[in-house]
């Protein structure tokens, strides 16, 4: 590992954007991108703990920067883009980690519901993708890794919307990994089962963890940086020629 030795640094000076950075994956990214090199612009909704881990981040010696958006706006997106080049010139590395669920039965979920599921995990890496290739067309070359889930290959009894966008997450990788592929751009996603951030483990008494974990094969949900490094390994120039596939970060409960 790199980590601790900066000449080694898998990330050293890539410019990576990642969304939805304040939160328990996206955190888990920043941070590691940030040991290993990379200069970071630190995307998220909520304006103040994104920059509560870009202070975090700097105090380590990385380079940071934190904005505020709205991935489903397509005026904000750009305006993050737009932020990034003007503080670097170039875009190495996107990574869509913005999204969320809504646990509720078909039935009861009303139009405006599922466009803002669908705006929040689909449309948001369409977005972002579009907004950045640009620069990457310029460049002849960037990594875009995005954040799917094992609901979008297994469907989910509850979430219906949010396992339709994170299955839309995997074909739309696979879509634009092939019409970007001359350029040198690489499109790739990761498919999280169950990780242990504070936003689902809060959705589970004690108990019902405990119980929800044991039926994982290794026992366990992930950790944010399991997940994290798996999208590490995605984004790094080692990664020459992994394109258009999603890596399934499960702990071995879904095979393929
Ligand atoms: N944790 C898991 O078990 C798990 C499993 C599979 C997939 N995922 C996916 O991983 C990603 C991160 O999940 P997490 O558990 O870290 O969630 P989280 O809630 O901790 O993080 C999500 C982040 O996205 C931000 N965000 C929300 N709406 C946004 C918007 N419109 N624009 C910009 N940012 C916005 C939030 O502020 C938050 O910081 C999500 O896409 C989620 O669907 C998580």
């Amino acid at each position: 590992m790199s980590i601790g030795n900066p000449s080694l640094a898998l990330l050293r000076n890539k410019i990576a954007i990642i969304t939805g950075a304040a939160g328990g994956i996206g955190s888990a990214v920043a941070r590691l991108f940030g040991r290993e090199g990379a200069k970071l612009l630190i995307a998220d909704i909520d304006a103040v703990a994104a920059e509560q881990l870009t202070r975090d981040i700097e105090r380590n010696q990385s380079q940071a920067f934190s904005i505020a958006v709205d991935v489903t706006r397509k005026s904000s997106v750009h305006d993050m883009v737009g932020r990034a080049l003007s503080l670097w010139g170039r875009i190495d590395i996107l990574i869509n980690v913005a999204g969320g669920a809504l646990r509720r039965p078909v039935l009861e979920v009303d139009e405006s519901e599922w466009d803002a599921i669908v705006n929040l995990n689909l449309k948001s890496v369409f977005l972002c993708s579009q907004a950045v290739l640009p620069a990457m067309f310029q460049q002849r070359g960037g990594k875009i890794v995005s954040i799917s889930s094992i609901y979008g290959f297994t469907g989910s009894e509850t979430r219906a919307s949010y396992a339709a966008a994170k299955a839309g997450v995997a074909v739309f990788t696979k879509s634009l990994a092939l019409e970007v592929a001359k350029a040198g751009i690489q499109v790739n996603a990761v498919a999280p089962g169950l990780a242990a951030t504070e936003r689902v483990r809060s959705q589970y008494t004690d108990k019902q963890w405990q119980d929800r974990v044991a039926t994982f094969p290794m026992g366990r949900a992930a950790e944010p940086d399991e997940v994290a490094r798996a999208v590490l390994f995605l984004a790094q120039e080692e990664n020459s020629y992994i394109t258009g596939q999603t890596i399934h970060v499960n702990g071995g409960c879904l095979m393929w």
